[in-house]
């Protein structure tokens, strides 16, 4: 088994591991270089992404769309589950086919792993996928220019340090968003180490960076029209960001700051861990009417005994008055969660407290795992592993139910009205699509100037994962009536 750096965390989309092409980019030659960047993983990994392209601008790199067209291909990639991680060598088997192809036709082109398997595996990568020729982990990839040139004087390069200096000191200034929905990562890595995860590993400890770094990037953001900021960090309500005179701000001071830039309407945060949601966090979504009515908050599993094994420094019980306490601040407040089956030990008893939890939570969407053991944690060393066929079987279960909630979440929604910021054109012609307040996506029928604008819609079907809806005739009237509406929708 590998050892990984004892360093320093996310909310995890693995699920949904999205490919990103970082359209945004100061302009460049004509006559530079091309790169694209394909995105695994979560959400921290998405805004790496768009930074390594604008990294690269710098040096003439132009992103594309496609792999075919790339002069430079990086993979950011994730470490969370095995098959997140091996995903990552199915693709390299295809790029490497897309580079023969441009071989034949007398172009080149270099290939890159950055992120979380980078940090992870390191050298390794070269020997298991010798097609690529860069390695660079989640806190170096701001050194990409100097290790392209290695590369492309045909030198294999590995960068996998934690920098005593930031990242964040050393990439350019971030160019014009291309969307109205934008994130921002304010903290990074974990020091939380609970047994079954890479992240403390992969991203290295736990740091925040300044508020005063912060608040520049979402005013510069908010300048070029972004409308809705989420915050990211791998456990951001830990956030403590020193300031110039000395005082460490909450996340709960952040957001209250960030709020205040004019152009900023909309505000969220992911990911949190329940053992740091302070009170003044809790307050916020009380006082902040910016703060959208949504949280993303994992509690794992719901037996006290796998919580403790797991190291999740909480009992279920802890858990539930703390999601009281929030709802108490924010009454409706939609809430999301992140639930793992099948960690060692876990027994049918075990697995019923977690449904339990769900049961007694209400959630409006949710992210569920079969435990999957990683190399160099300590949980995969466990004895007790449960077979593959039992976490499949409560992994069904627990989905029919979350599934359930998320059908009766939607479907309650039909009929009322929220403010919707039309992020990007609909799958059909017509259409646009933007989130809700909380989190859904919604697909309205409106004209493209409407894109990046915040409307009011009325909600007239609702499916598994979205909603559908129509704008709402601007009348004072009707305005006030819709707010009225949406304050008591989700009241449990
Ligand atoms: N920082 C966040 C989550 C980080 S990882 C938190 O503390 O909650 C995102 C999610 O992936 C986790 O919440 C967990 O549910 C899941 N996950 C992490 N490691 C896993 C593993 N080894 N097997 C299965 N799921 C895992
Ligand atoms: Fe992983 Fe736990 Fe840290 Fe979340 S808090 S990133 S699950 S170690
Ligand atoms: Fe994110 Fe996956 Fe790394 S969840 S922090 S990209 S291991």
């Amino acid at each position: 088994m590998k050892t990984m750096r004892p360093k320093p965390g996310a909310n995890d989309l693995t699920t949904q591991s999205a490919t990103t092409t970082a359209e945004i980019g100061a302009p460049t030659p004509p006559s530079g270089k091309t790169v694209f960047v394909k995105t695994y993983g979560c959400q921290m990994n998405v805004y790496d992404s768009e930074r390594i392209a604008e990294s690269l601008a710098p040096s003439g790199f132009r992103p594309v769309a496609t792999p075919e067209e790339a002069d430079l291909v990086v993979l950011n990639t994730c470490h969370i589950r095995e098959k997140a991680a091996e995903k990552v060598y199915s693709e390299l088997g295809r790029i490497r086919k897309l580079r023969e192809a441009r071989r034949a036709e007398g172009k080149d082109m270099v290939i890159a792993v950055a992120g979380c398997v980078a940090q992870a595996e390191g050298e390794e990568i070269f020997a298991r996928a010798s097609a690529v020729s860069i390695v660079v982990g989640p806190q170096s990839y701001h050194r990409l220019p100097a290790l392209m040139r290695e590369a492309e004087a045909g030198t294999r390069t590995i960068d996998i340090d934690f920098p005593a200096k930031s990242k964040f000191e050393a990439l350019p200034e971030r160019p014009h968003p291309a969307a109205p929905a934008a994130f921002l990562t304010v903290q990074e890595g974990c020091d939380k180490f609970c047994t079954f995860c890479v992240v403390p590993y992969t991203r290295g400890a736990e740091f925040s960076r300044p508020p005063s770094q912060v608040l520049g990037e979402a005013e510069r953001m908010a300048r070029a029209g972004v409308k809705e900021l989420t915050l990211l960090g791998q456990n951001v309500n830990a956030y403590h960001g020193e300031a110039e005179d000395g005082s460490v701000w909450s996340l709960a001071r952040l957001l209250k700051a960030i709020a205040a830039i004019p152009g900023i309407e909309r505000l969220r945060y992911t990911t949190s861990h329940p053992a740091d949601m302070r009170e003044d966090l809790i307050a916020a979504h009380r006082d902040l009417p910016v703060l959208m009515p949504y949280l993303h908050l994992p509690f794992q599993a719901g037996s006290d005994r796998i919580l403790a094994a797991m190291n999740r420094r909480h009992t279920a019980a802890d858990y539930l008055r703390l999601i009281d306490r929030i709802r108490a601040a924010r009454p409706g407040i939609a809430l999301s969660t992140d639930i793992i089956v099948g960690f060692p030990g876990e027994t049918e008893e075990d697995f019923r407290h977690t449904l339990r939890v769900v049961e007694a939570v209400g959630y409006a969407q949710a992210y569920s795992f079969k435990y999957s053991p990683r190399p160099g944690t300590p949980a995969a060393a466990l004895s007790d592993q449960v077979p593959d066929a039992v976490k499949s079987e409560r992994l069904d279960r627990l989905q029919q139910l979350l599934n359930a909630q998320q059908a009766a979440f939607n479907s309650a929604c039909v009929g009322r009205s929220f403010s919707i910021l039309l992020e990007r054109k609909g799958r059909k012609p017509g259409q646009l699509t933007g989130r809700s307040p909380y989190m859904q996506a919604v697909h309205v029928a409106a004209e493209e100037r409407l894109l990046g604008q915040i409307v009011d819609v009325e909600i007239t079907a609702s499916g598994a994962n979205s909603l559908t809806g129509v704008i709402n005739r601007r009348d004072h009237h009707g305005m006030v009536q819709d707010m009225k509406r949406e304050s008591d929708a989700y009241g449990r």
